[in-house]
């Protein structure tokens, strides 16, 4: 068996966020899969609003955007202090994003300039896109031949610096003939699974089929998935781990029917600084988002909603963390301190 993703890999061809010497190039992904229309940020303000409407998103994405938000506001001669407070503030769950601008600010406190900080945001880029192919090989090789896999939101190249993370062991699983079966939940409110995720699934070949959240149980208890498989947001330092809307209840239906459950992040997804996923901020985001389809209002004029946009799978619910230092089977406080210790 031969699971070797590589940089010319067959199953991956998106890069969604492109640095274009002096700007900021992102695939707009609130349009896909109508649209395939790329936005120029000029500035940090620009870059932060992007990650804030979603044009980016993805927790290593935006962090990536971050990187090179800073690196650009350096080119401009910009104060640096106030740019990364401003682009800390873009959205609160995702770690990643605090993760890459501590590591800008750390290079900045070091006396690097602007050529520096160009290179250390594509050294983020790149570490992502390689942490991406290692744990494309580390979780499927936790995958058993003929199985069927569910997943949730979108991981895959959109998300991060491309390939993905848990679309990312899907594409290594499905080119090593080890799974036969791809679900992908649709993702309510912002249908991040049936446009973004079907959109990369489609365009690189990987036959897959499209599933109603509310389908997820009545699929388990089928016995067609073997696996589910998951991003995440941020990993607290018991495993606790905060994804997508959604997540939570995926893992405790998997749990009932015998499904085991992945989550596949890099490092900068690690957040050891949390104790679990009581303290992991969960982002609210505007009710207009659950209230509207494509835009259209779709409820009823006065209608209310809540819309929190991750929740928190615990970790007794995770058959395994897969970063690319490597894979933790039945995560708690200790084996993640062994893995992610100071
Ligand atoms: O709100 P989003 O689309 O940024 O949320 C993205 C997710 O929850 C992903 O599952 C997570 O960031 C992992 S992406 C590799």
């Amino acid at each position: 068996m031969t699971i070797s993703p590589t940089p010319t890999c067959e199953h991956d061809s998106i890069r969604a966020v492109q640095w274009q010497d002096d700007h900021l190039r992102l695939l707009d992904q609130r349009l896909l899969p109508a649209d395939e229309r790329w936005i120029d940020c000029r500035d940090a303000g620009q870059v932060t609003q992007a990650i804030r409407d979603l044009v980016v998103r993805g927790a290593p994405a935006i962090g990536i955007a971050a990187a090179w938000g800073v690196a650009m506001a350096a080119r401009q001669g910009a104060a640096l202090e106030p740019v990364l407070a401003m682009l800390r503030t873009a959205r609160p769950t995702a770690v990643n994003l605090m993760w890459a601008l501590d590591r800008m600010k750390k290079r900045i406190a070091a006396g690097a300039d602007a050529d520096a900080l160009v290179r250390e945001a594509q050294a983020i880029q790149d570490e992502d896109l390689a942490a991406n192919w290692r744990m494309g090989e580390l979780g499927a090789s936790l995958i058993t031949a003929g199985s069927g896999v569910l997943t949730h939101c979108n991981t895959g190249s959109l998300a991060t610096a491309g390939y993905g993370t848990a679309l990312g062991v899907i594409r290594a699983g499905v080119a090593a003939g080890l799974i036969a079966r791809v679900y992908a939940g649709e993702t309510r409110p912002w249908q991040q699974g049936a446009r973004l995720t079907m959109w990369e699934l489609v365009r690189d070949g990987i036959p897959a089929k499209l599933i109603a959240d509310s389908a997820a149980a009545h699929l388990m208890k089928s016995g067609a998935v073997q696996w589910v498989i998951v991003g995440a947001d941020r990993i607290a330092a018991n495993g606790d781990t905060a994804n997508k809307i959604g997540t939570y209840q995926l893992a405790i239906v998997a749990k009932y029917h015998g499904v085991k459950f992945m989550v596949v992040a890099p490092s900068s997804t690690v957040d050891m600084a949390t104790g679990s996923g009581e303290e992991i901020e969960i982002e609210l985001r505007d009710a207009t988002e659950l209230l509207s389809t494509a835009g259209k209002r779709t409820v009823v004029d006065g209608a209310q909603a809540w819309n929190p946009v991750f929740d928190v799978a615990p970790a007794e619910l995770i058959d395994a963390i897969v970063t690319e230092r490597g894979v933790i089977e039945r995560p708690n406080s200790i084996s993640m301190q062994a893995m992610f210790g100071w």
